[in-house]
């Protein structure tokens, strides 16, 4: 069979900086390597509590940066996930197959539901691999492209993939996770031990944030007293994350990156970062408005939704046969 990558954002907030270059930068180039779904995990934005016209405009937000980075709606399905019935059906199926104990070990539902009251934890924020399992199982992924946050997640997917296969047979296709190799985890600057996230603070670049702004942000970020230039994630986790930020964008190695500033100052270092980045989003952005404004998000959307159930139904079709539903 010829490879299928598939990978998904959920819209839950501003896209930033770490979803770029964990996600959104990398996905072109899956785009010649097989079928391609890139879809917007909608009905995972609902796991957490979320305005409906914020999840409409962040949706469409979503549609518009894949279109930007470079997604060719010719060569990549672009869809949501809430257009595509077989996810929430999979879903149902699946929900049978991961066991309470391994969702309450996931890291992504610890960190999420602690910030909760215990009383109010949904029961699809607990259930979220469940889905996220179904969204990858439906398209017989066998490349998920994803930040390293979500490999636990595409763990646990193979797990259900072989438990299933192991009780019914050869139904289910192996998915693998893949990771980029420098910028799997952008930090925030203004706390580079936490990651960059959708959700927060001051540190965090957002992909609609102004030039001067993010200008503003790098200059501002948090380093050390040391003033030389090297990667050292436990002991310079500011100037490290930094220097990811640069190697990512510049696309060279870390080591490459290092010494472009063997004798520089902080203030050099910081102005040449905010140089890349801006210098990389600006058309970015420009062609992300230029989207947004068109109406063809939406042409695009109904094209790669159309394809996507014809495929999910065909596996929907295989799982229901294999568990005996008529
Ligand atoms: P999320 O924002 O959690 O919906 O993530 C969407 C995609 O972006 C996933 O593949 C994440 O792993 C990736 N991602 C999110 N935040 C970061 C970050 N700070 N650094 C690198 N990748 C990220
Ligand atoms: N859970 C992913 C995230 O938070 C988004 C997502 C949902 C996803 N379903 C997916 C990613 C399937 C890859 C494959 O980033």
């Amino acid at each position: 069979m010829e490879c299928r990558i598939l990978s998904g954002i959920k819209p839950t907030g501003q896209l930033t900086l770490g979803n770029y270059i964990g996600a959104l930068k990398n996905f072109k180039n899956f785009q010649d390597q097989g079928e391609c779904f890139i879809f917007i995990a909608d009905l995972h934005a609902l796991t957490l509590p979320i305005e409906p016209d914020t999840l409409r405009t962040n949706s469409r937000d979503i549609a518009a940066f894949y279109l930007a980075a470079g997604l060719d709606p010719n060569r990549c399905n672009i869809f949501l996930q809430s257009h595509v019935s077989a996810h929430a059906e999979l879903n149902a199926i699946m929900q049978n197959f991961l066991y309470m104990g391994e969702l309450s070990r996931m890291t992504q539902f610890k960190e999420k539901s602690q910030k909760l009251n215990q009383e109010k934890i949904g029961l699809g924020l607990f259930a979220y691999p469940v889905l996220m399992a179904s969204d990858i199982l439906l398209y017989d992924a066998t490349i998920v492209p994803v930040g390293d946050d979500q490999t636990q997640h595409v763990e646990l997917t193979r797990d259900l993939a072989k438990r299933f296969n192991n009780r019914y047979g050869n139904v289910l296709v192996m998915p693998k996770a893949v990771v980029t190799k420098v910028g799997a985890r952008i930090m925030s600057l203004s706390d580079p031990t936490k990651k960059m996230s959708k959700s927060d603070q001051k540190g965090d670049i957002y992909l609609k944030d102004n030039p001067n702004i993010i200008r503003k942000k790098i200059m501002s970020a948090v380093t050390d007293s040391e003033s030389i230039v090297r990667f050292d994630r436990t002991n310079k986790p500011g100037i490290s994350n930094l220097l990811t930020i640069y190697a990512s964008i510049k696309e060279i190695s870390i080591e490459e990156a290092e010494k472009n500033f063997i004798n520089a100052n902080y203030g050099t270092f910081k102005s040449a970062v905010a140089d890349a980045v801006i210098e990389a989003l600006e058309p970015f952005q420009k062609q992300y408005y230029e989207y947004l404004n068109s109406g063809y998000v939406d042409l695009v959307l109904e094209k790669g939704a159309n394809r996507a159930r014809e495929v999910s139904n065909a596996t929907l079709k295989r799982v229901h046969d294999a568990v005996g539903l008529l």
